[in-house]
């Protein structure tokens, strides 16, 4: 399976000369239609409205972005293709705050350009930008079929997980990072359920998430987020399992709002909280979650249902579209080199530092 999800001959982000395609998430699971951006404005327009959504999928959208800026650039003959990229780089951040994929992509793919830029002929520059971004989209699947193979020795036969918002396929490059262990555990034959939050305002869950683990074949119960206090208290939730937008330096972790009541609940529970993440997801340079940028998007989205008012004409609402969950809430991060359990200072550092070949699932864990 390279870029397709189970049954769906679908990719989320793909490249055609001179554009990124996009699944156009506003209208899944009942409507499937593709955009195709053929500029960088449109890339950056396209993200910010969440046409696509996930961190690592934004992160991928902005790489290809930057091939098209190179475009851009030798199509005019541009003098300054460096300046030229930076410019779309600086466009493509500031398409949305949270989600440090999105700059760890563009960082990595300036980065080359700079490095070769001197040297190297301009078409074949684009040759090799084109390349990168297409090795970010494939070591993405890659991290992501990792995370499912650390993740799934989480889960017992018979586990009942807990999931907020889509960490699937539809927000990677293809299989996910929350659900990632999930189906992995359901392909070795274990038996597992999954409780999806609907996460309002957006809907991800409702919407992808149920999608997503209906094609793969997984039993599920789609519940409101606010009925996850509920159903802990009940004993019916085992483990909880969300993805990430941004993992500082000290294991905060920033991801969809309505997390962080996750984690405060399910340690009233004793229940476990996983979060699960490539390391282009773990940000070094933030020493604790108070750092990170949260994303405060437009009021309607939580007025407005469907495109119908549901709120008094006027009222005054806000949204956040991110939370911050302190690391004292989390029992463990699950990444493609391995688990991390705390102390997080330490055992981030320590897996980062980790080479790719390391990633064999039968290592011990990180703090173990
Ligand atoms: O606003 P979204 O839909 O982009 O938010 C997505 C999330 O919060 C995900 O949990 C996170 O990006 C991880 S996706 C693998």
């Amino acid at each position: 399976m390279s870029g397709f999800f189970y049954g769906c001959a679908m990719r989320t982000v793909w490249w055609e000369p001179g554009a990124v395609c996009l699944i156009d998430q506003t209208k899944l699971p009942h409507t499937r239609e593709t955009v195709r951006c053929t500029t960088v404005a449109e890339t950056a327009t396209a993200i910010t409205n969440m046409i696509v959504r996930g961190a690592p999928a934004i992160g991928i959208t902005a790489a290809y972005g930057m091939v098209i800026a190179a475009e851009a650039a030798a199509a005019s003959d541009s003098v300054d293709l460096i300046g030229e990229l930076a410019a779309a780089k600086t466009t493509l951040d500031a398409a949305r705050p949270t989600a440090v994929n999105l700059r760890w992509a563009t960082d990595r793919m300036l980065a080359l350009a700079h490095a070769l830029h001197e040297r190297t002929p301009t078409a074949e520059l684009i040759e090799r930008l084109l390349s990168e971004a297409h090795a970010i989209r494939d070591e993405d699947e890659a991290m992501c079929y990792a995370i499912g193979e650390w993740g799934a020795q989480l889960l017992p036969e018979g586990a009942n997980v807990l999931t907020h918002c889509n960490a699937g396929g539809l927000a990677t490059a293809g299989y996910g990072t929350a659900l990632a262990p999930i189906k992995t555990a359901h392909t070795q034959g274990k038996q597992v359920h999954v409780f999806v939050d609907e996460t309002r305002p957006f809907l991800q869950g409702a919407r992808l998430t149920t999608w997503e683990l209906q094609d793969a074949g997984i039993p599920q119960t789609l519940i409101t987020d606010s009925m996850a206090g509920y159903f802990m208290r009940q004993g019916s939730i085992d483990c909880i399992i969300v993805g990430a937008d941004r993992i500082v330096a000290n294991g905060d972790v920033a991801n969809k709002i309505g997390t962080y009541s996750l984690a405060v609940l399910a340690q009233a529970h004793n229940i476990p909280f996983y979060v699960a993440a490539p390391t282009s997801t773990i940000d070094l340079s933030m020493a604790s979650g108070d750092d990170i940028p949260i994303e405060q998007r437009d009021p309607r989205e939580v007025m407005y249902l469907g495109g119908q008012l549901l709120a008094p004409e006027g009222v005054q609402a806000a949204h956040p579209a991110f939370d911050v969950t302190p690391h004292t809430l989390i029992k463990a991060i699950i990444t493609e080199h391995g688990i991390i359990e705390p102390p997080f200072e330490t055992n981030i550092r320590q897996i980062m530092q980790q080479p790719a070949s390391s990633d064999e699932p039968s290592a011990a864990p990180a703090g173990s």
